[in-house]
């Protein structure tokens, strides 16, 4: 099919296989409690991208700023995916203001040869996961060349947070889990979003969560419902060694959390390129004390918009997480 983009070229928009194949990608992102709050319409020869709000995660993110960073990591994972299936896309971010739930239009504007680098990013969609269990520390010369690499494409900032931090953020997250101890709204939504359904297609399944005793080898970490097992994973990591990096962001603006997830998907698919492991960590910033405390540990203007534990992690991969199927996000109008 053909069309018209600004400026007169013609687009062309990529077969149904193609189309799906690059959609499925693209919903490998990782999203809010795996709450994939994502619909893609063909609409002529555009593919939009537009917020499902009936899948937020109101007490966790009441203002649906997670729920735009989620998207914004969709929306990088359709350019990786696209760049390496040889498609040449065009952006438009929020083009319709009337529509605030229209986040972006992707235009197809012709071919162009993947290059290396845009295949090994395609494959760190694949191979990325959340991992949950305590990491060895990530070499200080490959966190360093990751935060240039992703810092030197992002409109974002990206700060590295110390190892003398760790206390600190420690804290943070303890206060934040306790401040929720008995919200039980909230333990509520978390309970939902982490039912054990083999049949399920979104939420975090347990076979990605942890135990007890994993768990206590992992300061910096949202409390999810216990796994019940005597599991002790990857054992010879004693005590997470991760080294958090925080995203930082104005983050007023719907644009501004969308500008964010992209930042976040560059940063994640990136790092497992180059044989890292990482685990978004949001909780701390659900809460002001905690928020605040992260805040006063960075020298940066702008709030901490999410945080990303960074690290090594081998020795234990869990199965993949689900996804729902693409042909109920992705249609053609
Ligand atoms: C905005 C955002 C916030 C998240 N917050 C957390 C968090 O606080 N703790 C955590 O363990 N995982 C967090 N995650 C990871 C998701 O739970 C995970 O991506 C999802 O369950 C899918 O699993 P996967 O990443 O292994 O594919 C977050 C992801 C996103 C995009």
């Amino acid at each position: 099919m053909s069309g018209e983009i600004p400026g007169g070229v013609p687009a062309e928009v990529p077969d149904d296989a193609m189309l799906q194949d690059i959609v499925t990608l693209a919903c490998r992102a990782p999203s809010i409690h795996n709450s994939q709050p994502w619909i893609w319409r063909l609409h002529g020869p555009e593919l939009r991208l537009y917020a499902d709000y009936d899948r937020a995660v109101p007490v966790a993110d009441p203002d649906n700023r997670q729920l735009i960073i989620s998207l914004g990591v969709a929306l990088h994972h359709l350019r990786v995916a696209a760049a390496a299936r040889g498609l040449r896309i065009e952006l438009t971010r929020l083009p319709s203001p009337p529509r605030p739930d229209h986040l972006a239009t992707v235009q197809f504007v012709g071919g162009q040869t993947p290059t290396p680098a845009d295949v090994e990013r395609a494959r760190a969609i694949t191979e990325r996961f959340t991992d949950r269990l305590p990491m060895g520390p990530a070499p200080d010369d490959r966190l360093g060349d990751l935060v240039d690499a992703v810092s030197a494409r992002s409109r974002t900032r990206i700060v590295t947070l110390p190892a003398d931090t760790h206390p600190t953020l420690a804290h943070a997250s303890r206060i934040s889990e306790f401040q929720r101890r008995y919200d039980a709204t909230y333990h509520d939504e978390l309970a939902w979003w982490t039912a054990d359904d083999p049949d399920r297609r979104e939420g975090i399944p347990p076979s990605s969560l942890t135990s007890a005793s994993e768990a206590d080898r992992v300061e910096v970490a949202r409390d999810f419902p216990l796994v019940v097992t005597d599991h002790s994973r990857r054992p010879a990591v004693e005590v997470d060694h991760a080294t958090v990096l925080v995203i930082t962001g104005p983050g007023e603006t719907t644009a501004d959390h969308l500008a964010c997830g992209e930042t976040l998907s560059d940063l994640l698919l990136e790092a497992t390129a180059s044989g890292l492991d990482t685990c978004i960590i949001s909780h701390v910033l659900e809460i002001e004390a905690s928020a605040t405390m992260i805040d006063n540990l960075l020298s940066s203007a702008d709030p901490a918009q999410v945080l990303v534990r960074v690290g090594v992690g081998e020795g234990h991969r869990p199965p993949v997480t689900p996804r729902r199927p693409v042909g109920e996000v992705f249609s053609r109008m």
